[in-house]
Parts: structure tokens; C-alpha cells; sequence
């Protein structure tokens, strides 16, 4: 058959299937970057009538000029949602003036709970990421609310927060992002943990390749925890969203790719690193179905020890929302 043929039109390559619940700033950004590598057809689906079929027809208005072969629709309703490979959650409220930490979670864990509950029932299969704040809360919340597998929950920070640790070792010693190799693993928050011990610039470690390297590295450190707080500062109506919608698309390329890429994700440890029972923000296998298992670096002492303190902190914050939280 010639590629002109009436047929070929009718019969377009088949892409494998992305549900975004969450239109907004993140959602939005991540739905874009998914067609325009086309890497996927997309699904966006929002609360706000009408905020996401408004987007996806934006974004397919964008196909003539971007050449992308994916397609996306948008609606405040789960049904096109059926049977997506991968579903990705970033609906939730962001903190607003006078409302305390904890009234945050009680929210977006609400938010969380219903888009499970309407998302599973259409999407069983899929592997879910969850992204919505705070994300190790959500996680291990998600990992509670539903009996999803190991390997097809994760959440997504680590991959961001190594991103701008990546950044602010390229600023600190002029190397290109490509030849830096460094990663963050713990909380995504305060209680994060740069892996300063094994990052590298050009395969030479980290230390080795700075003038003052204790006081660098501890720039390095600082600009990386608080990379995300710089962002709403500026911005002050909204928090950072290109750099979490890449981090999103990477992870979902590796899935969709099969290509079992070791990444930072927040999973579930069982015994890993000396804990358990908790999902935290670890390097991971990724590739097709999800997450094939977690991998134990060889940490410094002190990492170890900020892990271990990483822990007890999302141990106690899931806690508090347990209790606040009623489904
Ligand atoms: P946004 O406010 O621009 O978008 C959130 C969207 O969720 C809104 O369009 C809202 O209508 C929608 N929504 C609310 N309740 C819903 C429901 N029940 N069902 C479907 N949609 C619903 O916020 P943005 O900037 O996109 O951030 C989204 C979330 O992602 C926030 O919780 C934010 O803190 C978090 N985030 C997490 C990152 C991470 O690394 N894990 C990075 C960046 C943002
Ligand atoms: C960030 O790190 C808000 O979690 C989001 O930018």
C-alpha cells in the first residue's frame, strides 16, 4: 500500500495511551512535552468543566505547526481515561494564604482519593505516578487507598530535585548537564538527599573537580533543597512546572520505552536501605510495567543517616494525615 493511499490516513500509528488527571500549570506542561517527543496520546482530565477539553483543544491546534503525531482530548470525565498504560496524577490545591500544612494535606488527599477511586475503575492496569503535594504523603497515601502493586506505584520528585542538583553542580563548575551525573533521593522537601558522594562531572567525582569543595558542596547542597521554593518566590502565584513536567515525561518515556533506567522514584521499600513499609524517594529500575526493583547504592555514612532521618520524617507526616484524613 502507498503511504498517500485513502487507507493510510485512516489507520494512524497507534501510540500508547497517558491519562493526566489535573490541567493545570504541571498537567498542562507535561501533556505538551508528551506530544511534541511523540511519545504518547494523551487524556486530560480536570475538575474544572471545561479547563481541560479547553487545553486539549489548544494543544491539537499546535499539531500543524509541531508535526506530532499523538493526539490528546480533554474532559472532566474518566471515560476516555479507559484502559491508559499509564495515569498521572497532579490534581490538588497549592497552599493558600492562612492555610496551615495540615489543611493542605486533608485537601489534596481528598483530591487524591476520589481521582484513585475514578481512575482505577476505568484504568486497573496502568501504571500510576503520583505528583500532587506533599508527594511522599500522597504516595504512601495511594499505596493505602488502593492494592496496587509495587511496581506499577511510584511517585515523582527525585527525578526533578536531581535535575536541579544536576543544575546547580553545571553552575558551580561549567560543565555541561550531559556530563553530570548525580542524583537526590529521600523526601521531596526539606528532608531531601543529595547523593554528593557519588556525583560525578565527567566521570570524576564531584569533590575532586571544585576548588573549595566543602563550602561549594554545600551551595551545591542548598540550591538544590531549595530550587522549588526559588521558583514560587518569583513567581509568587504558582510553583515550578516545566522542570516537574519534563521530570514526569522522563519518567513515563522510560516505562513506555521498556528502558529499565535507574532513576529516583519514590517507592515502595521493603527492607531496602535497612526500612520498610514506606515509600520514599529511591533509585529505581524503570521500564515497561513500572518499576522492576529498587537499587542500594553504596551511600556515605552521613547519607545514610540523612535517609534514615528522610524516613522518620514522611513516617510521621503519613501518620498525621492518616489520623486527618477519613476516606
Ligand atoms: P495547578 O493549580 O496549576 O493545577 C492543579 C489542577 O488540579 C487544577 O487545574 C485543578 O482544577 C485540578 N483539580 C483539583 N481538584 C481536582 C480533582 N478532584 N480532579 C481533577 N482535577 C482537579 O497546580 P500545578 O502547579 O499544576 O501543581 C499540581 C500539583 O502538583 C500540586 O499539588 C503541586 O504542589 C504538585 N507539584 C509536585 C511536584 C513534584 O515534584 N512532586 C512538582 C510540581 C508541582
Ligand atoms: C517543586 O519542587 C512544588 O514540589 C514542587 O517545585
Amino acid at each position: 500500500m502507498s503511504p498517500a493511499s485513502p487507507s493510510s490516513f485512516s489507520d494512524p500509528q497507534r501510540f500508547a495511551k497517558v491519562t493526566v488527571v489535573g490541567a493545570g500549570n504541571v498537567g498542562a506542561t507535561t501533556a505538551q512535552l508528551l506530544l511534541t517527543k511523540n511519545s504518547a496520546d494523551v487524556v486530560l482530565i480536570d475538575a474544572a468543566e471545561g479547563l481541560a477539553a479547553g487545553k486539549a483543544l489548544d494543544l491539537m491546534h499546535m499539531r500543524a505547526s509541531e508535526q506530532f503525531g499523538p493526539r490528546v482530548t480533554g474532559s472532566s470525565s474518566y471515560e476516555a481515561a479507559q484502559d491508559s498504560d499509564i495515569v498521572v496524577i497532579t490534581a490538588g490545591v497549592a497552599r493558600k494564604p492562612g492555610m496551615t500544612r495540615e489543611e493542605l494535606i486533608n485537601v489534596n488527599a481528598g483530591i487524591v482519593a476520589s481521582v484513585l477511586t475514578h481512575a482505577l475503575a476505568v484504568a486497573p492496569q496502568a501504571v500510576y505516578i503520583l505528583v500532587t503535594n506533599p508527594l511522599d504523603v500522597m504516595t504512601n497515601l495511594a499505596a493505602r487507598l488502593t492494592k496496587l502493586p509495587d511496581e506499577r506505584l511510584m511517585g515523582m520528585g527525585g527525578v526533578l530535585d536531581s535535575a536541579r542538583f544536576v543544575h546547580a553542580i553545571s553552575l558551580a563548575t561549567g560543565a555541561q548537564p550531559a556530563d553530570i551525573n548525580a542524583m537526590v533521593i529521600g523526601a521531596h522537601g526539606e528532608a531531601m538527599v543529595p547523593l554528593t558522594s557519588l556525583a560525578t562531572v565527567s566521570g570524576q567525582p564531584l569533590a575532586s573537580v571544585l576548588e573549595r569543595p566543602k563550602q561549594q558542596i554545600a551551595q551545591i547542597v542548598e540550591a538544590t533543597v531549595q530550587g522549588g521554593a526559588a521558583v514560587v518566590e518569583l513567581l509568587k502565584t504558582s510553583s515550578a512546572f516545566y522542570a516537574p513536567a519534563s521530570a514526569i515525561t522522563r519518567m513515563v518515556q522510560a516505562i513506555l520505552n521498556g528502558e529499565d533506567a535507574l532513576l529516583p522514584v519514590c517507592a515502595h521499600l521493603r527492607g531496602q536501605y535497612g526500612l520498610d513499609n514506606l515509600y520514599m524517594g529511591v533509585p529505581a529500575r524503570l521500564g515497561s510495567g513500572g518499576i522492576s526493583h529498587i537499587v542500594e547504592l553504596p551511600l556515605s555514612q552521613d547519607e545514610h543517616q540523612l535517609l534514615t532521618a528522610a524516613a522518620k520524617t514522611i513516617l510521621t507526616q503519613v501518620h498525621q494525615a492518616a489520623v486527618a484524613f477519613k476516606p
